[in-house]
């Protein structure tokens, strides 16, 4: 600053002296002050800008501008950065995934306590509460209340100071939690620094406290996505957040599409709010995300209808909500009711029931995964529960079945867990007749008879010649995301494999028609089809071949990354785990099993196979596709693109670097509606899915 703004008089000072090498040292210096000045102002305007467009898509959720664009702000800050390293700071957008993974959490002491909730379960509950409150206060008629949603998902603190976000930390026992500020940064609902606004002053130290959710399509797509991997599957989405918020490597939580609502302010300085109302409202233009069906009711009466008009509507949400919580409006109130030493007196919560259902269990199946997991499940007597009709339930585990003492015949309670997967709650142990069978743990694998072994709490079993994870790993390799061979399911792999005709995927790529024709429901036309389809799926690009091999933790999107960094199979296959863990998105653990994968004998055996075959083991896209803004993304189509079939499209899309999904859901980044869209317009649009044309896709694809 010193030198700027004394320019004109040192300048003077060095002429007189004639001194030339000090002179161009010094213009040299006083220049690169002046770009280092522009370049910072560049690179906070362009976080500004950031932080602008994440509270318009996280907070407002009414984006101005397409991800294509906030992609490009996002590349041109992180270039900047990279050039001039001195100008990163810990709340610049680009420093959320960043953390090195820990060995255990520290411990988080709150400063003001994190109590919870007292429970009610009917409206006369509710009234009560109300009176109780009016008794307390003696001098109040009606109380006003603000209604919010009962996120079911996990609590957690966020501290500010300065308006920076500084720590965050769960609730653990509402005393002490775990410092899990490095997983939260990679939240993108937390802004790393507030918004500015003008209609309140930042406070130098606030803390703001709110629920962690994973919304509900994430989680079926995480289950999915674990299921294909053959590892265990989330119970709920409450149980998929707080797991995914409790990683140990950040890096694998920034890749679970963790969500916030804030609901409440902690301890603060320096600032003063009259009503909760005014609480949530400054959370908002802070920055933070506050669920938008807060009501405020003039008095109890509003307040009960309006929890009860959420009992069904509920269900439509795409979030878990296990009740409704009712607040006092007025701080001042909250201050004269105070707190038990378990909950505050001004806060009531209004649960509702899960739905249930009772039913038998006629027997207990061993499902195999695709990496060798063994997972029972519970075949029911098919009961209608939460508008489908439940006829299995997962049991998780075999300690489970233990814990439970769940037996085969027995009555048992159903719940659809989260309101998704339906889970058995409890045996009604007053049914049994003593015919009830207790289940015998398998010491062999149901499919191939090897004996399985213990980890944790999964039974594996690791025979590499196992038909069931063969099927499964066929079944897997053939899907769309993988190798996409149209016509190859799941009942065609299962005659084939059971027939001795293949045993591992890359046998697929000696099928010949009279190989299939035998085959149930296969036709010649059918059969020559397939063979065509198998034939085609030989060009896919590395990508989706990396995704068919099966390797456990790596899905369509860890795939792709692993195609743009290595570009052949063989340089995958000779990467040690220490090359693996340096690239961003991939973890030491998935560095791990990658290894793993390729070391195994068999492995190798089949690799050599599938090149015989002429299947391509490099990438095929070039280095303008790779770095294109639609690598990555996850598209849907709907309607007719003139000019386009639906196929065309994909393989454009694929061709790209993009994904092709056939649902909308929250991962959704584009979908491109042609004419005549369906039911998927309408979901994108309540989703705030960005919506491509015909022109909108074109610009996409030819920037
Ligand atoms: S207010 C002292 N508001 O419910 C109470 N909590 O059972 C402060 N929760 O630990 C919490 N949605 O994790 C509040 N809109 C909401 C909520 C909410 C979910 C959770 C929170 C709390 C638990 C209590």
């Amino acid at each position: 600053m010193y030198y700027l703004k004394n320019n004109g008089r040192l300048e003077a000072y060095v002429a007189y002296f004639g001194i030339s090498a000090q002179i161009s040292v010094f213009f040299r210096l006083k220049t690169r002050i002046s770009v280092n000045k522009n370049v910072n102002e560049k690179i906070e305007n362009l976080r500004a800008k950031i932080r602008y467009h994440d509270g318009k898509y996280y907070v407002d959720n009414t984006p101005e501008i397409a991800d294509y664009e906030y992609d490009q702000i996002m590349i041109e800050l992180r270039s900047l950065e990279s050039s001039y390293p001195q100008f990163i700071t810990p709340d610049s957008p680009t420093q959320r995934v960043g953390g090195e993974p820990v060995s255990e959490f520290t411990s988080f002491e709150h400063r003001v306590p994190m109590l919870s909730i007292e429970n009610t379960y009917s409206n006369e509950e509710l009234i009560e509460f109300d009176n109780r409150i009016k008794r307390m206060l003696k001098d109040v008629d009606d109380i006003e209340y603000v209604i919010e949603h009962k996120i079911d998902g996990v609590a957690i603190t966020l501290w500010y100071e300065d308006g920076v976000f500084t720590r965050g930390a769960t609730r653990g026992n509402g005393i002490r939690g775990d410092d899990v500020t490095t997983n939260l940064r990679t939240v993108k609902d937390i802004p790393l620094r507030f918004l500015e606004t003008d209609h309140i002053r930042i406070p130098p130290v606030i803390e703001i406290r709110g629920e962690i959710y994973l919304p509900n399509g994430d989680f079926q797509i995480l289950n999915h996505g674990r299921e294909e991997a053959g590892e265990a599957q989330f119970a709920n989405p409450r149980n998929a957040a707080a797991g995914s918020l409790k990683l140990l490597d950040p890096q694998t939580t920034a890749k679970r599409p963790l969500r916030l609502f804030a609901y409440s302010f902690g301890y603060y300085e320096d600032c003063k709010f009259t009503n909760h109302i005014d609480c949530l409202e400054a959370i908002e233009k802070f920055g933070l995300p506050v669920n938008p069906h807060y009501k405020l009711c003039k008095n109890i009466d509003e307040a009960v209808s309006y929890c009860n008009s959420w009992e069904t509507k509920k269900s439509d949400l795409d979030y878990q909500v296990d009740g409704m919580v009712i607040k006092v409006n007025s701080l001042e109130l909250h201050d004269r009711l105070g707190s038990t030493s378990k909950a505050p007196r001004w806060v009531m919560s209004y649960k509702y029931h899960p739905e249930e259902a009772t039913t038998t269990i006629k027997d207990i199946t061993v499902q195999v995964g695709k990496t060798g997991t063994l997972t029972p499940v519970a075949e029911l007597n098919p009961v209608p529960l939460s508008g489908t009709t439940v006829s299995r339930a997962s049991l998780h585990n075999f300690d489970e079945i233990e814990r439970k003492d769940i037996r085969v015949g027995d009555y048992v309670v159903v719940q659809k867990a989260g309101e998704i997967i339906p889970q058995v709650v409890k045996v009604l142990t007053e049914k049994r007749t003593g015919n009830e069978k207790q289940f015998g743990v398998p010491e062999r694998c149901p499919a191939c008879k090897s004996e399985v072994t213990k980890e944790e709490v999964y039974l594996k079993c690791y025979n590499p010649l196992c038909t069931a994870q063969a099927k499964r790993r066929i079944i897997y390799f053939a899907s769309r995301n993988a190798m996409d061979i149209e016509g190859l399911g799941p009942a065609m792999i299962e005659q084939l494999v059971d027939k001795n005709v293949i045993k591992d995927y890359a046998d697929i790529y000696s099928l010949k028609i009279d190989d299939l024709i035998p085959l149930e429901r296969v036709g010649e036309k059918s059969a020559q089809n397939l063979i065509d389809a198998i034939e085609e799926s030989k060009g896919r690009d590395l990508h989706c071949l990396i995704c068919a091999l099966g390797i456990q933790n790596i899905g369509a999107h860890a795939a792709e990354v692993l195609s743009k960094n290595f570009g052949t199979l063989g340089k995958l296959m000779d990467a040690s785990v220490e090359e693996l863990d340096e690239i961003f998105e991939i973890g030491e653990i998935t560095a791990k099993s990658i290894v793993d994968f390729f070391s195994n004998s068999h492995t190798k055996d089949v690799i050599n196979k599938l090149k015989a075959a002429g299947v391509n083991v490099n990438a095929t896209h070039n280095e303008a596709n790779s770095i294109s803004d639609i690598a990555g993304k996850s598209f849907v189509i709907t309607g007719t693109l003139n000019g386009y079939t639906r196929k065309e499209i994909e393989d454009i899309i694929k061709g790209l670097g993009g994904k092709v999904s056939s649902a909308v859901s929250g991962k959704t980044d584009f979908l491109i509606a042609g004419e005549s869209p369906g039911s998927k317009h309408e979901k994108a649009e309540k989703l705030g899915t960005t919506i491509l044309n015909k022109d909108g896709f074109e610009n996409l694809i030819n920037p």
